[in-house]
C-alpha cells in the first residue's frame, strides 16, 4: 500500500505545483490521468458509483473550488487568484489503493479561506496522531473535532461524509467519523489501514447537490476545505502512506513515532 500511497501523494504534489490562476480543473485532471498511466497505476475514481446507482464518476480527480465542498467534477472555468481549491485523488497500484486530498489557495491567498484550509489540515494530523493500536475510532474523531473547535468557532464539521477503511477497495469498513467520544467506537487493531479525511466549512455545513449528482456545495455559499491521508496503524507505530515523508515531520512535532518499517523500506 505504500507504493500506491506514494504514487497518490506524488501526483497530488505535481497537481498543486501546476495549479495557478488561468489553469482549469480539466487541465489538472488531464495531468493526473497522464501521470497515473506513466506510473502504471489506474484511477479508483473514474467510473466509480455505477454500483451505487449514481452516474459513473467522469474524471480521475475531484476538484472542488470555494463553495464546492467535495466531489467537484473538473470543469473548464479557469482558476482565479485567491480561489480555495481542494483536490481529492486516488490511485490503484498492484491492486492496492491510495486515497488523499489537499486544499490550497491559488495565487495570492485570501486570508479567511487559507486559515480554514490550515485548520483542516491540522485537524487531520491531530486525528492521525490520535490513532494507535488499542485505541478506538472515537478517539480519532474526538481529536479532529476538538482540534476544529479550538481553531475557530465559526467552523463546522461536515457530517454527511466520513473517512473509511481502505485496502484492495477504496472504500472498506469501518467508517471513520470526524467527530466522536473518547474511548468509544471501533477498537483499532494492528495493521488497520484507514483514510482520515476531515471536511470543514466556514459557517453552516448544510449542503446542496448539483444536478450532476456529484458536486456538493455549501447551501449558504461559504468556503470549504478537505484534507485526507491514507494511514497504516501498527504496533510499531503509524505510517502515513500517502505522505511523501511517511508522516515523519508532522507526527514528529507531536512526539509520535513513525513505524520504522518505513525507514527500512525507503
Ligand atoms: N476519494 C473520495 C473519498 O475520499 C471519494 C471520491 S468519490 C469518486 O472517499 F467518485 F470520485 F470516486
Ligand atoms: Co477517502
Amino acid at each position: 500500500m505504500r507504493k500506491a500511497g506514494l504514487v497518490t501523494g506524488q501526483i497530488l504534489a505535481a497537481l498543486r505545483d501546476y495549479a495557478e490562476p488561468g489553469r482549469t480543473p480539466k487541465e489538472l485532471d488531464a495531468l493526473a490521468a497522464r501521470m497515473l498511466a506513466e506510473a502504471g497505476a489506474v484511477s479508483s475514481f473514474k467510473g466509480y458509483g455505477s454500483t451505487l446507482n449514481l452516474p459513473p464518476y467522469p474524471a480521475v480527480t475531484c476538484i472542488s473550488v470555494n463553495d464546492v465542498v467535495v466531489h467537484g467534477i473538473p470543469h473548464s472555468k479557469p482558476l482565479e487568484e485567491g480561489d480555495l481549491v481542494s483536490i481529492d485523488f486516488g490511485a490503484v497500484l498492484d491492486g492496492w489503493n491510495g486515497d488523499s486530498a489537499i486544499t490550497f489557495s491559488v495565487g495570492n491567498p485570501e486570508p479567511e479561506r487559507e486559515a480554514l484550509s490550515q485548520a483542516t489540515e491540522k485537524a487531520m494530523w491531530d486525528g492521525i496522531a490520535a490513532a494507535a493500536v488499542g485505541k478506538r475510532l472515537g478517539d480519532v474523531g474526538h481529536a479532529i473535532q476538538s482540534s476544529i473547535k479550538r481553531s475557530d468557532r465559526r467552523y463546522s464539521i461536515v457530517r454527511d461524509f466520513t473517512g473509511h477503511g481502505i485496502g484492495h477497495e477504496m472504500h472498506e469498513d469501518p467508517d471513520v467519523p470526524n467527530y466522536g467520544r473518547p474511548g468509544k467506537g471501533i477498537r483499532i487493531v494492528d495493521g488497520l489501514t484507514i483514510a482520515i479525511e476531515p471536511i470543514i466549512t466556514l459557517g453552516s455545513s448544510w449542503l446542496i447537490e448539483d444536478p450532476d449528482e456529484w458536486t456538493m456545495r455549501t447551501k449558504r455559499g461559504g468556503p470549504a476545505a478537505h484534507w485526507e491521508h491514507t494511514i497504516a496503524i501498527t504496533k510499531q507505530g503509524l505510517w502515513v502512506l500517502t505522505a511523501l515523508d511517511g508522516g515523519k515531520e508532522e507526527l514528529g512535532k507531536r512526539g509520535i513515532l513513525v513505524n520504522d518499517l518505513a525507514e527500512r523500506l525507503e
